[in-house]
């Protein structure tokens, strides 16, 4: 038989001062449902028995159950009295909830959690100047005109268009017009705005194999048809074949995502010969080209004498920090007018503040200064994974000379599948990346993606040490040192 509760089972507590007896009596009873204190399906004392334990009026009890009631707490029957409601509001609330963390649960796109050796593609973070930058970003805010609030250009701040071409005369080796600079939110916003620009239906766009894979997939969103083109030591190889006619071509030559190598200039050459007598553009991702820290600066082919119809992607979102979300793109001077159309379409125009803040750090002298920091401490962090790789993975994982970047491609003895090591990654406390997560139609790259770029030394050796007990685990390493 069920059990109803008498009005001494219902605890109700003081009422404080300020309150009314009716605000009082509804959150008394309605904590006391949403606590589970009062069970679902039990009966309620009467009306009149609660006014009379309480020495209120009937009424006011009459209201509260009937607000109770119809917010869904609780539940009147004919013959049966009132009940506590068998589903209550915050029963649906916290199934919302609950479908939230099973989405971010199944889809890796929405977790997130501090890096681990060996992410690749994370930069280093902490040690972004972030009291600089706050008083940079006080000063833009107070300086915001009321006009500044209402709208702006949808190329982005004249500003910090005019900082990022006096950045890339000094150190890209190229003058160009801050009208020519076009903000977006980082490359792969780049990317999406040049695919919808300059793809029709079924035309065909070249790029790196191993190679960035959003832009295949920005590409083919577009209708365009992904074409490899693999790379080898100097960077990507062109088709020999000259009926090959492409619409664009998408490159990474300053630091060859993922291989690190940068294109040979021969290659650069032939490439805007190729897609000029095409008709055909440059997407030249000026990726990592910030992080060159020993060797030749390489200029970009967006200075090359010819290289008119080479569009320059450039982002400050790896340089400075991921979710600062400013990026730009340099443009051929008949596409400005299309690319803003485009963006203004589409996202009318960049936030404003940091572009403005931005603006302040590059002109002031703050990026280059930071660069120079940050440049020292990739390449001391990518000495300390080489010494470490060699003292206790030597025949494991060969890794190649690489000057530039965040991370570096170690390739595994053929003993040792990549696919295996990253299966037991999460068991190290590893975040493996299979270089295979870069190939589109080739598939004999066994090896990983090392990131060094946010690991301080000791989390980079013992990431080795870890690495190494991976490869033990797998059993078949060839290496003769214990570890
Ligand atoms: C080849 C390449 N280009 C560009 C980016 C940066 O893109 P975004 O500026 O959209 O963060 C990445 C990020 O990993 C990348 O791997």
């Amino acid at each position: 038989m069920q059990h109803n509760p008498t009005p001494v089972d219902l605890v109700l507590a003081p009422r404080p001062s300020g309150s009314t007896l009716t605000q009082w009596l509804y959150s008394e009873i309605r904590r006391a449902i949403v606590e589970g204190r009062l069970r679902r399906g039990t009966a309620l004392p009467p009306s009149r028995v609660l006014a009379e334990h309480y020495t209120i009026s009937r009424r006011i009890v009459v209201n509260v159950f009937e607000q109770l009631q119809d917010e869904g707490y609780l539940e009147a029957r004919v013959g049966s009295g009132t009940r506590i409601s068998r589903h209550i509001p915050e029963d649906f609330l916290a199934s919302v909830e609950l479908a939230r963390t099973s989405l971010a649960a199944r889809s890796p796109v929405f977790t997130r959690r501090p890096a681990r050796p060996f992410y690749p593609v994370q930069p280093l973070v902490s040690e972004f100047p972030i009291d600089v930058w706050s008083r940079l970003e006080a000063r833009s805010l107070r300086r915001l005109s009321t006009l500044d609030l209402a709208s702006a250009d949808p190329a982005g701040e004249v500003e910090l268009r005019t900082a990022i071409a006096d950045y890339l005369s000094g150190s890209r080796g190229f003058t160009c017009s801050p009208d020519h600079v076009v903000i977006t939110t980082g490359t792969n916003n780049s990317l999406d705005l040049l695919a919808r620009l300059l793809i029709r239906p079924r035309d065909r766009f070249f790029m790196e194999d191993p190679g960035y894979k959003d832009a295949a997939e920005i590409f083919e969103r577009a209708g365009a048809k992904v074409i490899p083109l693999a790379v080898d030591e100097f960077g990507v190889q062109l088709p020999t074949d000259a009926s090959s006619r492409p619409r664009a071509v998408y490159v990474t030559p300053a630091h060859q995502f993922p291989l690190g190598v940068a294109l040979r200039l021969d290659r650069r050459i032939e490439l805007l010969r190729w897609t000029r007598a095409a008709d055909a553009f440059v997407l030249e991702d000026d990726y990592d080209s910030e992080f060159r820290f020993s060797g030749k600066p390489i200029p970009a082919i967006k200075g090359l004498a010819g290289a008119q119809n080479v569009f320059l992607l450039g982002t400050f979102n790896k340089a400075l920090y991921p979710t600062l979300r400013v990026g730009y793109v340099v443009a051929p001077e008949q596409w400005v007018d299309p690319l803003l159309r485009l963006r203004r379409l589409l996202e009318r125009y960049p936030a404003v503040l940091p572009q403005r803040t931005l603006a302040m750090f590059l002109a002031e002298g703050h990026y280059v200064r930071y660069l120079r920091r940050v440049r020292r401490l990739y390449s001391e962090r990518l000495e300390i994974l080489r010494e470490s790789i060699a003292e206790r993975l030597r025949g494991a994982i060969s890794i190649p000379e690489i000057e530039a970047g965040l991370s570096i491609p170690g390739f595994l003895a053929p003993s040792i599948p990549a696919a295996q090591l990253v299966a037991s990654a999460e068991q190290y406390k590893l975040d493996l990346w299979p270089l295979t997560k870069c190939e589109l139609s080739r598939s004999d790259l066994n090896g990983l993606l090392l990131g060094f770029a946010p690991f301080s030394e000791k989390e980079l050796r013992a990431g080795v040490v870890a690495l190494a007990r991976a490869i033990d685990a797998i059993g078949k390493s060839p290496r003769r040192r214990a570890v």
